[in-house]
Formats: structure tokens, C-alpha cells, sequence
């Protein structure tokens, strides 16, 4: 289980995830104060047991020192819906923004893509160079809370997107910060997520059974969720809620649940190590498919699931039909230890 081998290509996974990797028990005590989970069945009753805290949250997690009310929440994704299908619809933008370091030069790309409608300063929130620095970031939150420009009848100005519409259209100052919180982390995390799921899948394409590949890339993305998800472990703080349901975990520990071990273990898969997009093939709704959980189960589903396979499937035709390969390494790719499961290598455009 320690190393990923999808026929030509390799993955090197940081020391940490190789340990993880490494447990034979599908529930294990990882410290004095952690117990991990790889078990399918478990994995589901954790989720249900309760619901997900505020503070646990990525994109919903308090802002400006409040929670974020539910109607907000929901107003934000149907935003960033809006938004992204919008935008994809618009021409991608030159395919040498996508060559350098990925998943970075995929995040960039996407930004330009579905973002740069919004003037200044709301285009600043999503600007990578941005969101790097946290003394930039406040800075930048604090010019678009004091001059989010003016809204027309419907909370948007003309070219802009609707994520940028909601901080025009805020009631109070509140309302606006939290609108401003919610775009850059809604704009974020759609963007190195989808980022770092369509780099896992061109690295595992390999370019041997490229052309068979290409003709099912949505088998390639559910394959790829499988064996390099994007989001592979989940936590949970304090086991109080858990404790009926498996007797290593005590109330005082948190929790952490693996779908990358779950989604790698041979009591689940079979050749469960081997890059195999035809087992999806007749696979009419994969997210039914028991130990397989890229994005959550029941209890804390994804609210943005249903944009993130359409939007990776996209990039990645993009960068195909655009001959964007992967340069180097040319066997073996390092994956750090980052809460996003993401290959690195740097990519160029063959011919440019
Ligand atoms: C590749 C991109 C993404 C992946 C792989 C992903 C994956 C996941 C996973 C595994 C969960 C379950 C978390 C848990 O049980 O702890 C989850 C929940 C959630 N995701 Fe996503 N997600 C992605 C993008 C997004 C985006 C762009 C948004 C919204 C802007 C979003 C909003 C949510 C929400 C609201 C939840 C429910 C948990 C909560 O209430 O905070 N996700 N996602």
C-alpha cells in the first residue's frame, strides 16, 4: 500500500501519508489524542452520528466573528454555480497560462477563467498572489468591504459575477464582510480543488493509453476521486458523539477519517493500486459505490460536488486539445503533505 504505481507513472507520498498508508488495522490510534478510520461502514456512521461544527467547516466556518447564516450559505453556492457554469462557457483563455508548476498554474488558469470579470478591488480576493499573504488579504477584504462598487437592480453590475453581486448587494457591514470572506474562500476552494483533481488525472493518464482515456474522461475523473482524492481525510473534533460506535475511540479524541485508505484497500477493490477508469464505466451513479467517498457521505455531503467533475472534465479537455503534457518528472512525482491531495510536476505546452 506505501506507493501508488498507475502503470507508467509513480507517486512518492510525503513520509506522513506513507505511515498512514502503511496500517493493516482500518482503525488505529495515530497519537495519544487521535484515532484514524479507514473502515467504509464506520467511516458512514461517524459522518451521520452528528453534524458537521461550525468550526469544522472549510468554506462555511465563521467569518468577521459570526456564523454564517444557512440562507447565505445557500446564496453563495447557488452564486458560485452560476458563476462557474457562466463562465466556462465563455473562451478559455490562452493554454501557456496553464504550462509551469501544477496544480498552482491549474488554479491560476481557472481563476482567469471564471473570475476576471469582477473589477477592482473584487478581483483582487481571488488573485493568487493575494490570498498567499495574509497581510495582503486583509488588506484587500478591507478596500472591497469600503468600495464593493455600486449594485444595478439585481445586486450585480454589468460583466461581473454573481459571488461579487452578493458582497455589492450586502444589507449591513456584517452581511458584507462575511459576503467577502465567503467569495474568496468559495472562489478558492473551487479552484484548487478542481485544479488539483484535473493535474492527479493528467498525471495518471500517462501518456501510453492516452487516446482511449480521452474518450471517457469522466471515467478518468471518478478513477482518479479513487485513487488520489483531492480531499483525503476528513476530521472530526472530540469523540464524544463516536464513542458508542467503536471502542478505541474515547471523548476526548478527534477523529480523522481516510478516504484515500479506504479507496486504496483490497478488501474494497479489486487491483485496488492499479489506474483502472473502466471499472466506472458502468458505474451509473459512483458516488453509490460502497467505500467510496470523495465527497463525504450522507450527513456532510459536498454542497459543490456537482461543479467540480463537469469543471475538471472541461480544463482537462482544454489542456489536451491544447497538447499541455507533463514535462517532469517523467516517472516519479512527489505528493506533499497538504490538506489537498495533489501530484507536483511542471507542465508545458508541446509545440509553443
Ligand atoms: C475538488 C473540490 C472539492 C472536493 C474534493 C470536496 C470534497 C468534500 C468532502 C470530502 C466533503 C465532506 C467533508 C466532511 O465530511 O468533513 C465536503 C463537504 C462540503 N463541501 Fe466540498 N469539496 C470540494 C469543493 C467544494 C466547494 C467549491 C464548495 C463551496 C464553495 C464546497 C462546499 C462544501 C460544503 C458546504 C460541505 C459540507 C460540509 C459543511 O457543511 O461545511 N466544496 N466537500
Amino acid at each position: 500500500m506505501a506507493t501508488a504505481t498507475a502503470r507508467s507513472r509513480s507517486v512518492v507520498f510525503a513520509p506522513t501519508i506513507r505511515d498512514l498508508l502503511a496500517r493493516d488495522e482500518k482503525v488505529f490510534r495515530i497519537d495519544p489524542g487521535k484515532v484514524g478510520v479507514s473502515d467504509s461502514r464506520l467511516m458512514a456512521e461517524i459522518v451521520a452520528a452528528r453534524p458537521v461544527l461550525s468550526t469544522e467547516r472549510s468554506v462555511y466556518k465563521p467569518a468577521a466573528g459570526a456564523e454564517i447564516p444557512h440562507d447565505s450559505a445557500t446564496r453563495t453556492i447557488r452564486a458560485l454555480g452560476q458563476d462557474a457554469m457562466a463562465g466556462i462557457r465563455n473562451p478559455p483563455p490562452p493554454v501557456r497560462g496553464m504550462a509551469g508548476s501544477w496544480p498552482y498554474a491549474g488554479t491560476s488558469y481557472l481563476r482567469r477563467w471564471l473570475f476576471s470579470a469582477d473589477p477592482l478591488p473584487v478581483s483582487l480576493l481571488s488573485k493568487r498572489g493575494v490570498t498567499r499573504s495574509d497581510a495582503l488579504s486583509r488588506l484587500v477584504d478591507r478596500a472591497v468591504t469600503r468600495w464593493p462598487g455600486s449594485p444595478d437592480q439585481d445586486g450585480r453590475q454589468d460583466g461581473g459575477t454573481a459571488l461579487a453581486g452578493l458582497i455589492r448587494g450586502a444589507d449591513d457591514t456584517l452581511e458584507r464582510k462575511q459576503a467577502v470572506a465567503m467569495y474568496r474562500r468559495a472562489t478558492a476552494t473551487l479552484c484548487d480543488g478542481v485544479a488539483a483533481l484535473a493535474g492527479n488525472a493528467l498525471w495518471l493518464m500517462g501518456p501510453q493509453r492516452l487516446p482511449e482515456h480521452r474518450a471517457d474522461l469522466t471515467a478518468v475523473l471518478w478513477e482518479t476521486l479513487r485513487l488520489l482524492p483531492p480531499a483525503w481525510m476528513l476530521y472530526r473534533n472530540g469523540g464524544t458523539a463516536y464513542t458508542a460506535l467503536h471502542p478505541e475511540i474515547r471523548p476526548e479524541d478527534d477523529v480523522a477519517l481516510f478516504p484515500l485508505l479506504m479507496h486504496r484497500h483490497p478488501d474494497y477493490w479489486s487491483d485496488p493500486l492499479e489506474f483502472r477508469p473502466e471499472r466506472w464505466e458502468d458505474v451509473a451513479d459512483p458516488e453509490k459505490e460502497p467505500a467510496f467517498m470523495p465527497f463525504g457521505f450522507d450527513g456532510a455531503r459536498c454542497w459543490a460536488k456537482h461543479l467540480v467533475v463537469p469543471l475538471a472534465e472541461r480544463l482537462l479537455t482544454v489542456a489536451l486539445d491544447n497538447r499541455l503534457v507533463v514535462h517532469s518528472p517523467q516517472q516519479e512525482a512527489q505528493v506533499p503533505l497538504r490538506s489537498l491531495l495533489s501530484v507536483r510536476f511542471e507542465a508545458r505546452v508541446l509545440g509553443a
